[in-house]
């Protein structure tokens, strides 16, 4: 008996933005046994940033965030102590959307300045919006800096030379409970997908960005990572 698949949802390239995803699933239909079809949601995934998929997170970059980014940012948010917070999100197999953030204040005693995830970029390519895909990014970047889990490279002993064995391991990153971002003045979808999740507004940033129109910034700050991520495992 004949068994015949189907996809729809799917487009040829990750950046092909005129052919509009049709569907949030894939479509399998089976001729023969079943006249029903199945509709099945496409997996979501991240994966960390790497050298070879930096030209993706520039192109969606490029694609939804009118800021040309330097060579040093694709660089820096290539660091091994950001892995777990930096990530592409794939729906399907396709690239969609991706979150680069730095880590400020880390080593701070001063507790005016506590240490802070600051996300620099969050982007969701167009087609893929408000299925989640930007807060499931946002909430693993939180959870992964309010639990780190990335063991910081050893660091060796500048006195003696050590063998690989010998190498002392670095004490594990500080958990950090406070994020912000920068959201540009007229920006209100991301200023109410940041509040959803916790953030406020703290005050106006006059002048943050030299080569955009607008050029002030809202910035944003969420105070209690802890208490976000509870209210979000508990369901509300
Ligand atoms: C902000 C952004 C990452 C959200 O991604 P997403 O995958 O759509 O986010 P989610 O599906 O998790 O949440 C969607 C919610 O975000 C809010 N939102 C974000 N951007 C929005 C926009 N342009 N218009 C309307 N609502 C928006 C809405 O509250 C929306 O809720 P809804 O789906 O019920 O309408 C995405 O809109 C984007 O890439 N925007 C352009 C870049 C940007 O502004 N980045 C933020 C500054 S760093």
């Amino acid at each position: 008996m004949a068994v015949v698949y189907t996809t729809t949802g799917t487009v040829s390239s990750p950046l092909d933005l005129d052919h509009q995803v049709k569907g949030e699933y894939q479509q399998i239909q089976l001729n023969g046994n079943s006249k029903k079809g199945m509709k099945l949601k496409p997996k979501v995934t991240l994966t960390s940033l790497t050298v070879n998929n930096s030209g993706t997170l520039r192109k969606i970059n490029s694609v939804v965030i009118p800021i040309v980014y330097s060579d040093k940012f694709y660089k820096d948010v290539l660091s091994s102590d950001l892995e777990e917070v930096n990530k592409l999100i794939y729906y399907g197999d396709i690239p969609v959307g991706a979150c680069c953030c730095r880590f400020d204040n880390l080593n701070s005693t001063n507790g005016e300045k506590p240490p802070t995830l600051v996300i620099l970029t969050l982007a969701v390519l167009a087609p893929y919006r408000s299925l989640g895909l930007g807060r499931a990014l946002l909430l693993h970047a939180l959870k992964e800096a309010l639990h780190p889990t990335t063991p910081p490279p050893p660091i060796p002993n500048k006195d003696k030379p050590t063998t690989r064995g010998q190498v002392a391991p670095s004490p594990p990153r500080k958990s950090v409970k406070r994020a912000l971002v920068h959201v540009q003045e007229g920006n209100e979808g991301a200023k109410r997908f940041y509040e959803r999740l916790g953030f406020k507004e703290i005050e106006r940033v006059e002048n943050f960005y030299s080569k955009l129109e607008p050029r002030h910034a809202i910035l944003m700050v969420l105070d209690d990572i802890v208490s976000t991520l509870g209210e979000t495992l508990n369901g509300s």
